[in-house]
């Protein structure tokens, strides 16, 4: 066991806590806890994010914080600057991640995009849930904000799908859980050869 900590923050956007998105980001954290990772898992569900106001004042302040502070974005921006490893997990809602993925995406974005990109060089996945179809879309939405930074990203053996749609139908999925595993593993893989060259972000 290396004596390396790693650390990993997965976000789920979705409106429901412990539902099947959650079950899948908790696949993965748990494949990266067996390869040394401190992890921690935030769901969004409830907090309600609220959008970027377009205020610019993150340019203005680069103090890497957004300027509203009624919920609960800087404490999660903080984690995610933390983190060598980020991935954000969504539900599928009419073809696309739902609005508070995407507040998260918009705000957390634009306040690394004016602090000298804050996120470069560390690992981002997508992760997303879906009962039939428009989950692609939403899994490329995440990833033009892990790729506009500066980030990589980590692959599987499939796009990092899950197929269900009642609490907990996810379960039956077994290919699924079989991409989260395999994505645990490269996560893992680049974080550890970005830190052994000392090139991490
Ligand atoms: C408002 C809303 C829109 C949805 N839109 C889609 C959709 O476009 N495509 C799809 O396959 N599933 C769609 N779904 C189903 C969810 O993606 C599915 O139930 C998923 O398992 C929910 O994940 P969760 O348990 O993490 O909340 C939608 C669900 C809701 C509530």
């Amino acid at each position: 066991m290396s004596t390396q900590s790693y650390r990993s923050i997965a976000i789920n956007g979705s409106a429901r806590k412990g539902g099947n998105t959650a079950r899948l980001l908790e696949r993965v954290l748990e494949g990266l806890q067996k390869e040394g990772f401190h992890t921690e898992l935030i769901e969004l569900g409830g907090s309600l994010l609220r959008g970027c106001t377009a205020c610019r004042s993150c340019y203005k302040n680069k103090n890497k914080r957004c300027i509203i502070e009624t919920d609960d974005l800087n404490a999660i921006l903080a984690k995610m600057i933390e983190a060598d490893a980020i991935i954000i997990g969504s539900p599928t809602y009419f073809a696309d991640v739902t609005s508070e993925t995407k507040a998260l995406i918009d705000r957390a974005g634009y306040v690394a995009r004016a602090n000298d990109n804050l996120f470069t060089r560390k690992v981002g996945a997508a992760v997303v849930m879906m009962r039939r179809a428009g989950a692609i879309h939403a899994f490329d939405t995440i990833n033009h904000f892990f790729l506009i930074g500066g980030m990589y990203v980590a692959g599987s053996t499939y796009w990092n799908l899950g197929i269900g749609r009642e609490m907990g139908e996810v379960e039956k999925d077994t290919e699924g859980f079989a991409t989260m595993d395999a994505l645990s593993a490269n996560i893992a893989h680049i974080v550890k050869c970005l830190k052994q060259n000392g090139t991490s972000g």
